[in-house]
């Protein structure tokens, strides 16, 4: 007997729909890295470099798991993500308030699997809403820090030299679920 029957379409769908987002939060700090190359900033470029990843292994995972329950990946146009930012504080803004409609996406996934009674696919997400509340935290805390230097030079400074000590995500970990 069959145990986990091949996916919903419209469960497919949407976990598409999720890659595309994945890769988009991916290209949207990579952006943001290259903001803070600009501004020579390298700590905090660093630390853009690995959400980066994060979010390529984010996409990945989910690549795996529609493959893995017999869907079909099935990759779509990329949106241009914002370049520009006027300062290191309206960068981790958009960080925070991006990684909230991630966290909204990822319930939304949730509530759907919870509907199409799809017990398999709501196991797996447990794992993108655990992230997600260590993907806000993070952002936030590092919101609150800029929000308190405010004009600070040397306060930049030092959180720039603090977020260069983020360990570099690696690409593609072999078994995907121990890249944290
Ligand atoms: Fe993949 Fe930052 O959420």
């Amino acid at each position: 007997m069959k145990v986990i029957d091949m996916i919903d379409e419209e469960m497919e769908e949407a976990l598409n729909d999720q890659i595309n987002a994945e890769l988009y939060s991916a290209y949207i700090y990579l952006s943001m890295a290259s903001e803070f190359a600009s501004r020579s900033l390298d700590g905090f470029e660093a630390w853009m470099h690995s959400q980066f990843i994060e979010e390529i292994n984010h996409g990945m995972r989910l690549y795996q798991y529609v493959n893995s329950r017999g869907g079909r990946v099935e990759l779509d146009e990329i949106e241009k993500p914002k370049v520009e930012w006027d300062s290191p504080l309206e960068v981790f803004k958009d960080t925070y308030e991006h990684e909230q409609y991630v966290t909204d996406r990822i319930n939304e996934l949730a509530d759907l699997a919870e509907e199409k009674n799809d017990r398999a696919t709501l196991q797996m997400l447990q794992w993108f809403i655990d992230e997600q509340v260590e993907e806000e935290e993070s952002a936030e805390e590092i919101l609150d820090k800029l929000e308190m230097i405010g004009d600070d030079y040397r306060g930049l400074m030092m959180l720039d030299e603090e977020l260069g000590q983020r360990p570099m995500a690696s690409v593609f970990p072999v078994k995907l679920g121990e890249e944290e």
